[in-house]
């Protein structure tokens, strides 16, 4: 999955990055000038490293929603693996969703050891003050926006995440090489099963055309606001965190999707869509940031949906959680009696 949310603070610490507060001692100045130096290098802070209070809290941020991010995402598609065609792609489905349970894991991870609890991060989630990519809250109306959401929603992905295989934080950057290799088969699976609805009856390829035209501007929206509204990016890029500005993202993905629905045979839905031989890129349409907005704010068509699944599904899952700790208390509690 995906990530505009990189760039939308969280309900409850919008003020956590507006600036780096200043050393407070000629100790800590001195770290501040060995951590500068570091990232300057273009070196990893690992975690039991000193590192800028505020830039502690953007990972944390960052990562939570990304993990959130990971684990909505599964919601969508989810809803496909019990409809889907026929088994092949009920079981490339099943590897999908799975995939993406497991990077919201390593994420959560990642994000723990910048001393913060899990369950911290899933109490935010769930009462709807953190924030997850708002791509999921969006309904997966027919088969072929299973292929779309690979095809589009895990290639935009792709592209936001390929850089932060290079991000100054050493567990995400870690995690991310992992992630981006699963991102690419998400990818690929969704454009080959949309290849083959394209061979196929004039109703599949309206299916398809239909799934396009309803998740395209979506897709281009996941790389965040505009840059020349986006403030926090200069010192994400500053510190390493991020590497491409949004708007070159955008534009790398524009480029890269235009000869691919070329080949597929779909029409990307933005009549302002146009090489611009001057520029090597491609020009394209204004996006609309209201509805954006309107969805991140939890009013889209889905929000209360995707929360209120996560949250039963977490509730209905604390006997398991109970059961394992009772488990493992018990075991410990053998180990400690032989050892004794
Ligand atoms: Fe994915
Ligand atoms: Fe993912």
């Amino acid at each position: 999955m995906y990530t505009q949310s990189f760039n939308v603070p969280d309900s409850t610490d919008g003020s956590t990055l507006k600036v780096v507060p200043p050393a407070a001692s000629a100790h800590e100045e001195a770290l501040q000038t060995q951590f500068d130096a570091r990232i300057d290098a273009d070196g990893k802070i690992e975690p039991r490293e000193w590192m800028p209070e505020a830039y502690r809290k953007t990972l944390v941020r960052q990562i939570s929603q990304h993990a959130h991010s990971e684990i909505v995402g599964m919601l969508p598609e989810g809803n496909w693996i019990s409809r889907a065609p026929s088994l092949k792609r009920k079981a490339i489905l099943i590897a999908k969703v799975q995939d993406e349970g497991g990077h919201g894991l390593y994420l959560y991870s990642a994000a723990e050891t910048l001393g913060t609890s899990r369950d911290q991060m899933l109490d935010a989630l769930h009462t709807g003050k953190a924030k997850y990519s708002s791509i999921f809250n969006y309904p997966t109306l027919n088969w072929a926006d299973v292929g779309v959401i690979g095809w589009l929603v895990d290639g935009a992905a792709i592209m936001n995440q390929i850089p932060l295989c290079r991000c100054s934080y050493g567990p995400y950057a870690r995690a991310m090489i992992r992630v981006c290799k699963e991102e690419s088969f998400h990818q690929r699976q969704g454009y080959e099963a949309l290849l083959v609805m394209m061979q196929g009856t004039t109703e599949q390829k309206a299916m398809v055309q239909d799934a396009v035209n309803r998740w395209w501007w979506k897709c281009l929206a996941m790389f965040g606001p505009p840059d020349a509204d986006s403030p926090n990016s200069v010192q994400g890029m500053r510190w390493g965190i991020k590497r491409i500005s949004n708007d070159d993202l955008r534009q790398k993905f524009v480029d890269a999707t235009v000869p691919q629905a070329k080949v597929l045979g779909v029409t990307l839905p933005d009549p302002d869509l146009k090489w611009n031989e001057e520029r090597q890129a491609h020009d394209y349409g204004q996006i609309d940031w209201d509805e954006f907005w309107a969805t991140v704010n939890g009013n889209g068509p889905c929000n209360k949906e995707r929360l209120g699944t996560r949250v039963k599904a977490w509730n209905d899952g604390a006997w398991v959680r109970d059961a394992a700790l009772a488990h493992a208390h018990k075991q410990q509690a053998r180990q400690m009696k032989e050892a004794a």
